[in-house]
């Protein structure tokens, strides 16, 4: 690892810079690159500045010399449109317009210079960052043209920190926010985070979790706001607007009133109160994400209202100010009986929100998961993605691991995403992709996007397990352009976070790539979802949740196991679905094996379209992926002397656990279902 990232005392991730010890790429980029004239100054300007100096002088062993003008060789010259004469035929070229606050240029000129242009001083910063990452990944930057526009408006990350410092579903140390109530003295890894986040193009970040208690309620309030204001004009530097996580319920438990109801005049005159109060703190304030009426917070629902009444109040407050409301949509009956099977958790959100429909004020957005339940690791995507066709929509994605081996096991999560954001909703007929439908184009409204649940906390390597930063970069690459492939996304990571080797490439994106399917093939089979210890989710316990109130079962009987989601014969939920998605999943012919438990009850003896029956598929699902859990040690070890020891080591423990605990999987769900089914093994393996 280099000198900055010893000396922070953590890691710096994909910026950490190395030198480029292939001297023939190395004198190609110097070239271009000795020279640097940034016009215009701003804070946002100064933090380009920054970055791409420290990049420059890390990655060709010197700085550039700043110059006012290119007149004596190459230059890279930084600025927006109009700030120089240099610009003008790249801004006659580039539509301006198009490339909106957010868009960018790259190109290389006939002599040799690199022009880095863009409409607003944050697409500057923007394209800096790719520029700096084109060096980091070694791709060559002669006759650059290079023009970029995020194809998401909002691109944000969801903190869920507390202010103990505590992180819900937090698997990599403390929150680096909070500490004992309070904020943490030393910002300055707020700071490396807000580079971090602005290098993939994230603008926006809510920093506390969305169960807001008593103490983070009062963030909002003068006792917290000029330290949120410091924490704001740290992420402002970088472009990324702050946002808040707020208890609807406020006006009782901060401001002594005796209702939160969102229609009482009131109540709508302290909300704007205090955002009055935000403002004077925080010009640039983003607004509340508010998750109500959901597992136990308080929300509308207390006083007769809907979920658009509650929400347009607080936008209303919001408005003037050009702050936004992002309300959740992960509502449903948290306390069900496992004998009820019309009450499904699937078919919730859609049939709280669909109806509502059209109700919301445009600075309101809709926060969807991806799935109908909660970010397992196989569900379908939620049908409410696609549904409504006048609300602005938010996919929420789970970048921490609560379900997928919180970062003790490796799971590469952009092919999950990759495939939720492909799904054809088919909301408008073809084509119509959650992608589309996130961004708001699909029905030209302006807001959308993508959020997600951020995995890092104050651990040294910021993620827990090394490997994981790759979710937290992929993320972010796959908000700012969904297009982008996996593998790309992967690659990119590599190159900018190990040194660069063709065998260490080949045998890290190995690893990443077959480990979101190795870790399905260990843990609950074909969609059921689940199957893990209450409270922590962590490891297997197949009736964990059978017979609770939350409303997650996989009905395992002696004859069968699913859940019937069926309009035929079951709760309707297939109906949720725009056709032909919704015949697909109905059928039980059609219906794609990895889902076929999440639609269908089915015998063990079922033929899955494999040609395996569904109880054969689980024992050999369960012996292959532990068997491919090991071999992700060997690929590793493979590697050993390309990897400075610190981050092998890391690594390589967490591995070997996976494996144990893979096995510890296999082995209580193949014993469960053998005793369950009383069919044997057509291979005769070992089940206890
Ligand atoms: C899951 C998770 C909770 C979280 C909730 C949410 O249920 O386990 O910790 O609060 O999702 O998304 O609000």
């Amino acid at each position: 690892m280099n000198q900055q990232n010893i000396e922070s005392g953590y890691e710096c991730c994909w910026l950490g810079y190395e030198y480029i010890d292939n001297g023939h790429l190395r004198e190609s980029y110097k070239k271009h690159c000795s020279r640097l004239d940034i016009t215009g100054k701003s804070t946002l300007l100064e933090s380009a500045r920054r970055e791409l100096k420290l990049a420059l002088a890390a990655l060709l062993g010197q700085p550039p010399l700043e110059r006012e003008i290119l007149d004596i060789g190459p230059t890279i010259v930084v600025g927006t449109f109009g700030s120089s004469r240099v610009f003008d035929s790249l801004a006659k070229e580039s539509d301006i317009a198009e490339l909106g606050v957010e868009g960018y240029v790259i190109h290389t000129s006939d002599e040799g210079n690199i022009f880095i242009a863009a409409a607003t001083d944050k697409g500057v910063l923007y394209a800096v960052f790719h520029f700096i990452r084109l060096l980091q990944t070694g791709e060559s930057i002669e006759g650059l043209r290079i023009r970029e526009i995020p194809k998401n408006s909002l691109r944000m990350i969801n903190h869920w920190d507390n202010m103990d410092g505590s992180i819900e579903r937090g698997y990599a140390g403390n929150s680096i926010f909070f500490s004992e109530n309070r904020f943490v003295d030393d910002l300055s890894r707020i700071e490396s985070y807000a580079r971090l986040l602005a290098s993939g193009g994230i603008n926006a970040v809510a920093i506390n979790n969305v169960n807001v208690h008593r103490e983070e309620s009062k963030l909002i309030t003068t006792l917290f706001l000029s330290e949120v204001a410091k924490v704001a004009s740290i992420f402002r530097a970088y472009g990324i607007r702050l946002y808040l996580s707020v208890n609807f319920a406020s006006p009782i438990e901060i401001g002594g009133m005796g209702t939160a109801d969102p229609l009482e005049p009131s109540v709508s005159r302290w909300w704007e109160a205090i955002v009055n109060e935000i403002y004077r703190f925080i010009p640039d304030f983003g607004g509340f994400l508010v998750k109500a009426d959901s597992e136990f917070r308080p929300g509308p629902f207390t006083y007769g209202r809907n979920h658009a009444e509650g929400a347009n109040m607080l936008a209303d407050a919001l408005e003037p100010y050009g702050g936004e409301v992002i309300w959740r949509c992960f509502v449903y009956n948290c306390l069900q009986d496992w004998r009820d099977r019309s009450t499904d958790r699937a078919r919730a959100a859609y049939d709280h929100f669909m109806p509502l429909d059209g109700m919301f004020r445009d600075n309101v957005l809709l926060q969807i998961k991806n799935g109908p339940m909660d970010f397992q690791v196989r569900e379908p995507v939620s049908p409410l993605l696609g549904g409504m066709a006048r609300t602005n929509q938010l996919l929420e994605l789970q970048i921490t691991q609560e379900y997928t081996g919180q970062q003790r096991h490796l799971c590469y999560l952009v092919p999950q995403w990759k495939e939720v954001l492909d799904f054809d909703t088919y909301a408008q007929g073809e084509h119509s992709t959650v992608a589309e439908v996130a961004s708001g184009r699909l029905c030209g409204r302006k807001r959308g996007g993508l959020a997600a649940v951020i995995n890092v906390g104050d651990h040294a390597n910021w993620t827990g397990h090394v490997l994981a930063q790759a979710n937290w970069y992929g993320y972010a690459r796959l908000a700012w352009n969904p297009r982008l492939s996996s593998e790309q996304i992967a690659r990119e990571w590599v190159l900018m976070t190990f040194r660069h080797d063709m065998e260490l490439e080949r045998v890290i994106l190995k690893m990443l790539l077959s480990s979101y399917p190795i870790y399905e093939e260990y843990t609950a089979p074909l969609g059921v979802g689940w199957m893990v210890n209450p409270d922590h989710h962590y490891g297997p316990n197949i009736d964990g949740y059978e017979y609770s109130k939350w409303g997650t079962y996989h009905y395992a009987d002696c004859h069968g196991i699913g859940v019937d989601r069926t309009v035929g014969t079951g709760t309707g939920y297939t109906g949720q679905y725009h056709s032909p998605q919704s015949e697909l999943y109905e059928s039980l012919e059609l219906c794609p094996d990895e889902l076929l438990l999440f639609f269908h009850h089915v015998p063990y003896s079922h033929v899955l379209k494999s040609g395996k029956t569904v109880i054969q598929h689980i024992y050999d699902s369960h012996f292959r992926g532990v068997e491919r859990a090991e071999s992700l040690v060997q690929l590793w070890d493979s590697i050993e002397d390309k990897i400075d020891s610190k981050r092998f080591v890391q690594v390589k423990e967490r591995l070997i656990h996976q494996v144990e605990h893979a096995g510890e999987w296999r082995d209580n769900v193949n014993t469960y279902f053998y005793r369950k089914s009383g069919i044997a093994d057509d291979h005769g393996r070992l089940i206890y």
